[in-house]
């Protein structure tokens, strides 16, 4: 049994001087102006609750679908790394990184690069990393890129695709449960046109031909549970809320995943989190995946 923790989109609170005079022109810009408008919708009390209770839970690994910061200004990357750091080892937590994580392009790589150590346990190259865990192999993906202003589509991009077929089909021949990481919702509809993963489709064809046992995103701040097919039936594709969503904001409350993969690869979900505004975090329900 292999316990997987999953959380998203902690949004952590910009630290003080995050935005330089040289960011008032560029996207970071727009985003700080986003970010005065909905910081209500983030609560750092709320995401220290949920972190408390998955340091009770003890899951074996924490997997983290993206969107820690904000406007992605180096004091960020900065904060990012430490929040990481101060959660546990790298190699028990694997992150794939999210739009707010890669807004502009100058430093884009350098800033990301802080965050490496959480991304695969040889992240000498680049995207796909794989983490192999007893009979769990993680295939962490990185959907985020730079986009035009009020954009917040993804995109894996050609050689990463690839990549990504050779290792299913590789882990797939040695029986390995295969567990994709993204940050962008991979099922059509899941978040609108201006937030979506442009190369779905393609990703989705990979999945069919090549197979997966289990799809976790971030990004829609929304609990989302969908199926892409596999070549052996559906593959369930499960989204996590925002771990920060504050008490009564529209989105869906804050809450984590805990996923419990037997050897037989069935997988039950724990819903841990906050159900109606002023109760305390509970567990909010249980399932099996894919449903018996
Ligand atoms: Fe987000
Ligand atoms: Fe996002």
């Amino acid at each position: 049994m292999f316990r997987l923790g999953h959380l998203s989109d902690p949004h952590l609170p910009p630290p003080r001087g995050a935005l330089a005079l040289r960011d008032l022109f560029n996207k970071r810009a727009l985003s700080a102006v986003a970010w005065r408008r909905k910081h209500k919708q983030h609560d750092p009390a709320v995401l220290a609750a949920l972190l408390a209770d998955v340091a009770d839970q003890a899951p074996d690994h924490l997997a983290i679908t993206g969107d820690l910061m904000n406007f992605a200004s180096d004091a960020e990357a900065a904060q990012a790394q430490a929040w990481l750091a101060n959660l546990g080892d790298p190699s028990r937590i694997t992150l794939s990184p999210g739009n707010h994580d890669a807004l502009v392009k100058p430093g884009h790589p350098q800033r990301l690069a802080a965050l490496r150590p959480w991304f695969g346990d040889d992240t000498s190259g680049d995207f796909p990393h794989v983490r192999r865990r007893g009979a769990v192999a993680i295939v962490n993906l990185r959907s985020a890129v730079p986009t035009a202003p009020h954009l917040a589509t993804g995109e894996l991009g050609d050689e990463q695709r690839i990549e990504l077929e050779t290792i299913l089909r590789d882990l797939g021949r040695e029986g390995l449960f295969r567990l994709i990481l993204l940050h962008h919702p991979p099922t059509e509809g899941a978040v609108s046109r201006r937030k979506r993963l442009v190369d779905a489709g393609r990703l989705r064809d990979i999945v069919r031909e090549a197979g997966a046992e289990l799809v976790l995103h971030g990004h829609a701040h929304e609990a989302l549970v969908g199926k892409i097919t596999g070549p052996a039936g559906p593959v369930p594709v499960l989204g996590v809320p925002s771990a920060s969503t504050a008490p009564g904001h529209r989105h869906a409350s804050a809450r984590w995943h805990l996923l419990e993969i037997a050897a037989n690869h069935a997988i039950t979900v724990t819903a841990r989190g906050f159900d109606r505004q002023g109760e305390p975090l509970s567990e909010l329900g249980r399932y099996r995946l894919p449903p018996p």
